[in-house]
């Protein structure tokens, strides 16, 4: 019998000896799901699962993950060519609008990428008042929030001219922001966006000129840029996606919602990994630590150490953004004429980690931070801009996701259930009376 005659469409769940039948649903590359959606109200039981490990959320056509193949399609495009073939605007446009622009329509999706670069004049003020030393994710997260307060967020029965205004001034202003927020913890005055130049191009502007040196980025970073953002485009139900979904379905705003999923972006099991990375090697490199030592700590279950940059939730196999990231890195390298200690350190640990039966049985590889922040490095960004730089780069699928999700008849306010642990019903004790 065929694989796909084996398949049921129907699976029965025994609950208190009454059987129900729930649906099964099938992807169209073939997983499947249980509909869960009646579950309580007809067995009176809830799914139990933290960390969502086994939960769809919804229905999606954005962006496809095969971890056991180590697979990436965005809108069915695999990540390779668009990184190879593709600047971040026409993957940002292929994700917000469903395919890849026409010469024509990537023009105008630039030109309004240029018109709506500059930001409110008094919003430049707010960037003065954070002490030295913030970390730009703090900043870049209250910024995209007060944009709420200065631009028009989008209707429900919005046109399609609306949505591309709103996502294009999100995406050209989050680019001035994040270079403004580097600007502000080195102290150097804000170079403004111009015209003349592409989205990537601008940002390397913004971030890298100054008044004492004339800077023009060469091509080869500003290909570079292009190809590290259109690596973190979007990868579906992450942790930061899920939660950009999840404040729309409040009815929050665009701006609200983006905002919350750069907070979530932040930590170090998520985005904030690829500033993690580069600390632990510059931690290793600094105590002369070997990776034998290295790789002992992070299989100690009564350390809380783990081996940054390795091990995915849906990965079970190489991270394909992982293996383009290890090879621009070695290329930037060579090209730059750079010889990093922590690259080595890295290769090291990466080498003796694959080889250890730990990470083997556990399938840990390494993902997409471990060798991104490494590039990042090599083109002469600070560690603490480095999730920033994956901000930048989700962006357009967070907006493609809040796009879905407002359009998405089967989605409801997001509200998970509990099994609560607490006390039954207690009797109230005046505190004269406590003891
Ligand atoms: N180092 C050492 N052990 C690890 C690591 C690691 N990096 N990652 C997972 N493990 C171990 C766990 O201890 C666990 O072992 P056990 O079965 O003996 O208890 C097993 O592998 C499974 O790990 P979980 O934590 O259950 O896996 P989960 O899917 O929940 O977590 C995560 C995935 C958060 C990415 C985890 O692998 C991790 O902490 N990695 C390091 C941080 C990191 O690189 N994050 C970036 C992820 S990519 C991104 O978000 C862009």
């Amino acid at each position: 019998m065929s694989e796909k005659k084996r398949k049921t469409d129907k699976a029965h769940l025994v609950v208190d000896g009454k059987t129900v039948e729930l649906a099964v649903l099938e992807s169209s590359m073939g997983e499947r799901a249980l509909e869960l959606g009646r579950l309580k109200a007809e067995t009176g039981c809830f799914a139990f699962d933290p960390a969502m490990a086994n939960t769809a959320v919804c229905r999606s056509s954005i962006t496809y993950v095969n971890g056991e193949k180590g697979i990436l399609l965005l809108r069915g495009y695999p990540i390779e060519d668009l990184a190879e073939r593709c600047s971040f605007v026409e993957v940002a446009y292929l994700l917000i609008h469903g395919g890849l622009p026409t010469m024509e329509q990537s023009m105008r999706f630039s030109r309004l990428l240029n018109i709506h670069s500059m930001l409110h004049e008094d919003m430049r003020s707010f960037f003065g008042n954070y002490p030295e030393g913030a970390h730009p994710m703090a900043v870049l997260s209250a910024m995209v929030v007060s944009l709420s307060s200065f631009y028009p967020e989008l209707r429900l029965e919005n046109t399609q001219e609306e949505t591309d205004i709103t996502a294009t001034r999100l995406l050209s202003k989050l680019r001035t922001i994040a270079a403004f927020s580097y600007k502000k913890s080195v102290g150097e005055p804000y170079v403004y966006p111009s015209h003349k130049y592409s989205y990537c191009e601008n940002f390397l502007n913004m971030m890298f000129s100054s008044p004492v040196s004339m800077y023009k980025a060469d091509a080869y970073d500003v290909a570079l840029m292009n190809k590290l953002l259109v690596l973190h485009a979007d990868h579906e139900q992450n942790a930061s996606t899920t939660v950009v979904r999840m404040v729309e379905s409040t009815g929050a705003n665009l701006y609200a919602c983006i905002s919350a999923g750069i907070c979530a972006l932040w930590g170090n099991l998520h985005g904030g990994a690829n500033q993690a990375v580069i600390e632990m090697l510059e931690k290793i490199h600094r105590d002369g630590l070997t990776a034998d030592q290295v790789i002992h700590k992070a299989k100690d279950k009564n350390s809380r150490f783990r081996l940054m940059g390795f091990g995915h939730r849906i990965y079970k196999s190489y991270d394909p953004r992982a293996k383009l990231a290890k090879k621009m890195c070695m290329a930037v390298l060579k090209k730059k004429k750079i010889q990093d200690p922590l690259v080595e350190i890295a290769m090291r640990l990466e080498e003796r980690a694959l080889n250890d039966p730990y990470f083997q049985d556990r399938s840990l590889y390494p993902n997409v931070d471990f060798y991104t922040g490494l590039i990042y490095r090599a083109m002469g960004f600070p560690k603490e801009m480095f999730t920033v730089l994956f901000a930048l780069g989700r962006l357009p699928g967070w907006i493609a996701h809040w796009q879905e999700m407002r359009k998405d008849p089967e989605q409801r306010i997001m509200r998970p259930r509990q099994i609560y642990t607490g006390p039954q019903k207690t009797a109230y004790i005046p505190i004269e009376e406590r003891r």
